[in-house]
């Protein structure tokens, strides 16, 4: 899917009042925020409307509060840290198109920046209600999208609002497109891409869109072992989704008439429990015993997807390669990070567990771009169409 969106600075934005939806869902512990990489995101284009002398009201949602007001679900750390990042007093709205909003947006002078609460505190978001569309745009006069992160999602505030004011995307939905649209349409060769995650369901799309433009493809992580079933080995009580076997079977044909390069584990480091204590064991993919599960990949196979990694032009990688949450299992997925961090390869992190994964293993400052979003950066590797991008105004 290719994008010719109007940016932030085909508008004048000097002294208006700008509604900027930003993705601000970051990981929380204890009221702490644990990662700021979504918000840190979105400074530059929260920076380019402060030296317009801009009125900046900004949004976001927060977890998933199902439409109610739910004070575990507040922005208010992400106000804390922006203005702590931004050296500017950034002002928090008791709701989102109440009377507290409205008479701080309307307050609003140059250069200050009102967050508005928790757009999800409102069903009406979720089902891009149209009243309420309208409501959120009249607290403006602009409309940037940025955030990524939700980009995927038809909701008010990230497309419906959209059809009252004129819509451009910010910064980061920019760079976000430009790297991984350059990479899907004109990537530097070889293109290398490497899948995994435990559900082989959740990335059929991006694999079948990926056959098309890659010339190896990379399969680890729980998603594996349907392929391996699929090709009539042994899997133990590994995870398999048996009713898409035949569709993993399909994969692995248009890999071969397509010519790709299609790398799955060879060996597996398994265990009879799913706990980062159990009592470990590495058998050949195809042939793990009945009462053993395999949670990460092996030295073997560590050893082949390291060399298929050397001397890539371009590498895309989403999902983790076992279960690296528990240190005892992480080996796998951290050599593979290791790999495409020194590979020199133009390099592309979808987010999620993959981005969280290069960062607990400190190789994040040598990648070329680690997406924002987990969800949204799937579905644009897939080809689909991200609605809360396709709303806004086309470049003329
Ligand atoms: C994400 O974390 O992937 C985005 O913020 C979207 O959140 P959602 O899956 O709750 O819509």
């Amino acid at each position: 899917m290719t994008y010719n969106k109007k940016g932030i600075e085909d508008i004048d934005v000097t002294g208006k009042k700008v509604l900027v939806r930003c993705d601000f869902n970051v990981p929380l512990e204890d009221g702490k925020i644990t990662d700021d990489n979504r918000i840190v995101g979105a400074l530059p284009t929260i920076k380019h409307l402060l030296s317009k002398k801009a009125k900046i009201i900004l949004c976001s949602h927060m977890g998933r509060p199902k439409g109610e007001f739910n004070m575990k679900y507040t922005l208010e750390p992400v106000a804390g840290r922006l203005a702590e990042l931004l050296g500017v007093k950034v002002t928090l709205a008791a709701d989102v198109i109440g009377e507290d909003a409205k008479s701080k947006a309307a307050a609003l002078k140059s250069g200050e920046i009102l967050l508005l609460e928790n757009v999800r505190f409102h069903k009406e978001e979720e089902k891009n209600d149209p009243d309420f569309s309208k409501e959120l745009a009249s607290l403006a006069e602009i409309y940037v999208n940025d955030a990524f992160g939700t980009a995927h999602r038809a909701h008010a505030s990230t497309a419906g609002v959209a059809d009252y004011l004129p819509a451009v995307c910010g910064y980061l939905i920019q760079k976000e497109i430009a790297v991984m649209g350059k990479a899907l349409s004109d990537p530097k060769r070889p293109f290398v891409a490497i899948l995994g995650g435990a559900k082989v369901s959740d990335k059929i799309g991006v694999i079948n869109n990926l056959l098309e433009k890659v010339d190896t493809i990379i399969v680890g992580g729980g998603m594996a072992y349907t392929f391996e079933k699929a090709t009539g080995g042994n899997i133990g009580k590994s995870l398999c989704e048996l009713d898409k076997l035949d569709m993993a079977k399909d994969l692995l044909e248009k890999a071969k008439k397509n010519g790709v390069n299609f790398l799955l584990p060879i060996d597996t480091v398994c265990a009879k429990e799913f706990a980062n204590e159990a009592e470990q064991a590495i058998y050949n993919t195809n042939d793990i015993p009945d009462d053993w599960m395999g949670l990460d990949i092996g030295p073997k196979t560590i050893k082949a997807f390291s060399d298929a990694l050397k001397g890539a032009g371009t590498i895309v990688w989403n999902g983790p390669m076992g279960v690296f949450e528990f240190d005892n299992f992480a080996n796998g997925t951290k050599a593979v990070a290791q790999a495409v961090a020194e590979s020199g390869a133009i390099s592309i992190i979808g987010g999620g567990d993959s981005a969280a994964a290069v960062e607990k293993f400190g190789f994040a400052d040598k990648i070329t771009h680690i997406s924002t979003g987990g969800g949204a950066s799937l579905e644009f590797l897939e080809g689909l169409e991200l609605p809360g991008i396709a709303c806004l105004n086309e470049k003329n």
